[in-house]
């Protein structure tokens, strides 16, 4: 959440800046701003998107930083954006600032005044008041007193030729080009201009001039590895789509060829084979369409291997009191590897004695560097906010590892189950354009259910969470079996319901909840691998799923819910790329 990034260097700043927000505005897009330093600080912030910046264009000066906002404390608003100037600071934050009020109730007292609501400003009043004459002191010294979570650029009037950096729990990357030093909370923002690129650390900090970057932790200076980039994944294009999660969708059959593992024959993963050799019970902790894999996971995992699954969200397993069995292994699912919830859940079952499985698609997220093991997604770098193609992914790397329990198990189930998954995943994907004309129905609802069973379930879940977060539609995935405890009482005359029926043993229980909301005038849409479905009088529409083993489906059966997300979403005016309030990486609590 937030996106920063910095420059020092030989060119003006503010082009620079300016592109690099671009490419980090899926972070958030509620305000902007940059600020240059030329003989003092200007500043141009705005409220909304980083277009709004267009007068930023002009500035001189040759080293600056810039922010692109998701509210945490205080409104969207052109005070509250950042960089937040106080004295000879300016700085741009992304976290949370968790004792803020105790240290502005300080400021306050010494006579200083604030002119945002943020958390973020007090950490401009602290530099200034530390500083006397060593910038990298005074950073120290205000971090120190931080509690919460950081990633900070910072520039001092009095340091013309040098931009200050320190995280804590939020990421940021730096990088050297021909032209000068880059920062960034994201690789995209600077992945065109680097030729190496470094990963600062919790508790580090960096100081960046026009060549050089020096890195630093608590007490003196440190080395640290430089990571390879794949630029052509790293810098993002639409490539002729419309949209980010358009062409996402598309890619979702590659996400999945390039994310299933055969573990029985690939070397790389025998240690973790043998955890998993030894595992009696799995904990799967994670949040959102993340958590949506975990439950889509358990049913793989207790069906194939026997293993016991609990699938929890970490922010409720991060302030549980969470059981850890011996022989448990953690599976911490997470796109972006820096979700706060997901970081400390992994943390707390590591401390608890479980080993720990990062499910990922960043390599070099913090996530990464918490876990036992690292099982990388395959499926490219993820734009659009609303996630599609990494679910898929997700999906595939944690059937993959229900086939590899089952055959540490001693059980007789094989990879091949899982071969035909990226074909078949093609099929439904060239069908996507379909689910336009039936976002129809949906676009004037009041409300949206999706209803299944078991994996079906699963499937219900995403899509409800996919339509409510980028058409604003109030929808809900319930299990079909649950209805008549209560929801049925939303149903009336035309209510949308999307039924999800791909288990053969469950496919009759789950048209009886649908003749019962068919019964109280819903309209219904199936979606289903049983073709004969179709025919029923109660059926209002049908989407057509190839067969797969069952308990795979919901990586088949969500992409049509996916694209009538998506198709709805347009239909309602939205941007389904950046949902208002939300932003792709959720690295605050
Ligand atoms: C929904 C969505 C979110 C994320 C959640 C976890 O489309 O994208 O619900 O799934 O914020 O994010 P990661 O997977 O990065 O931990």
């Amino acid at each position: 959440m937030c996106g920063i990034v910095g420059y020092v260097g030989n060119r003006r700043a503010a082009p620079i800046l300016l592109e690099g927000l671009k490419r980090l505005e899926y972070r958030g897009y509620d305000s902007a701003g940059v600020a240059v330093l030329n003989d003092g600080i200007s500043i141009v912030r705005k409220k909304g998107r980083v277009s709004a910046l267009k007068e930023a264009e002009g500035m001189g000066g040759t080293i600056g930083i810039g922010h692109t906002r998701w509210a945490t404390h205080g409104a969207p608003s052109e005070q509250n954006a950042h960089p937040h100037l106080y004295g000879r600071f300016a700085v741009v934050h992304n976290g949370i600032i968790e004792n803020y009020l105790a240290l502005k109730e300080e400021c306050l007292h010494r006579g200083e005044t604030f002119s945002s609501e943020t958390d973020s400003e007090v950490i401009a009043h602290l530099l200034n008041y530390s500083y006397r004459g060593d910038v990298l002191a005074a950073l120290r010294e205000t971090t120190a007193r931080l509690k919460g979570s950081f990633a900070l650029a910072v520039l001092c009037r009095d340091e013309p030729d040098r931009l200050f950096l320190a995280r804590e729990k939020s990421p940021l990357v730096v990088g050297r080009g021909e032209d000068g030093t880059y920062a960034a909370s994201d690789v995209p923002a600077i992945a065109e201009k680097c030729d190496k690129i470094y990963s600062l650390s919790d508790g580090e900090l960096a100081v960046l001039d026009r060549k050089e970057i020096k890195f630093f932790d608590r007490v003196g200076t440190i080395e640290k590895r430089e990571l390879a980039i794949d630029r052509s994944a790293d810098i993002p294009q639409l490539c002729g789509f419309s949209h980010y999660m358009r062409k996402e969708m598309e890619e979702i059959p590659a996400a999945i060829a390039n994310s299933l593992i055969d573990f029985a024959t690939d070397f790389r993963f025998s240690a973790f084979c043998e955890v998993l050799c030894q595992t009696k019970y799995m904990d799967i902790v994670a949040c959102g369409t993340a958590y949506h894999s975990g439950i889509a996971a358990k049913h793989a995992v207790e069906k194939l291997a026997r293993v016991p699954v609990s699938v929890h969200i970490a922010s409720e397993y991060r302030y549980g009191d969470p059981i850890v069995k011996p022989a448990t292994l953690v599976l911490a699912v997470s796109q972006s590897g820096e979700t706060a919830d997901t970081l400390a859940a992994a943390e707390l079952a590591k401390s608890r004695g479980a080993y720990v499985a990062a499910v990922t698609n960043a390599p070099y997220s913090s996530l990464t560097r918490i876990a036992d093991f690292v099982l990388e997604t395959g499926a490219g770098r993820e734009i659009a906010v609303a996630a599609t193609k990494s679910f898929n992914a997700q999906l595939a790397i944690l059937y993959s590892i229900a086939v590899a329990s089952a055959r540490a198990k001693g059980k007789d189930v094989l990879f091949d189950s899982l071969r035909p998954l990226p074909a078949l995943a093609e099929q439904v994907v060239s069908k996507i354009g379909d689910a336009e004309a039936l976002s129809a129905d949906l676009v004037r609802a009041r409300s949206v259910y999706f209803i299944g069973r078991g994996a079906d379930y699963c499937a219900a879940l995403e899509g409800s969470l996919k339509l409510k977060e980028i058409s604003y539609l109030p929808s809900e995935g319930y299990p079909a079996g649950e209805l008549k405890h209560g929801t049925l009482a939303l149903i009336e005359r035309g209510t949308p319901v999307v039924a999800v029926v791909t288990q053969r043993a469950t496919a009759e229980k789950t048209m009886n909840a649908v003749s019962e909301v068919c019964a109280r005038g819903a309209s219904v849409l199936l979606v289903s691998s049983f073709p004969e479905l179709a025919r029923r009088k109660e059926i209002a529409h049908f989407i057509p799923i190839p067969k797969c083993e069952e308990c795979f489906s919901p990586i088949l059966s969500v992409i049509p819910l996916q694209a009538l997300a998506y198709f709805t979403s347009l239909a309602r005016g939205n941007d389904p790329d950046k949902p208002r309030n939300l932003a792709k990486s959720v690295t605050v609590e």
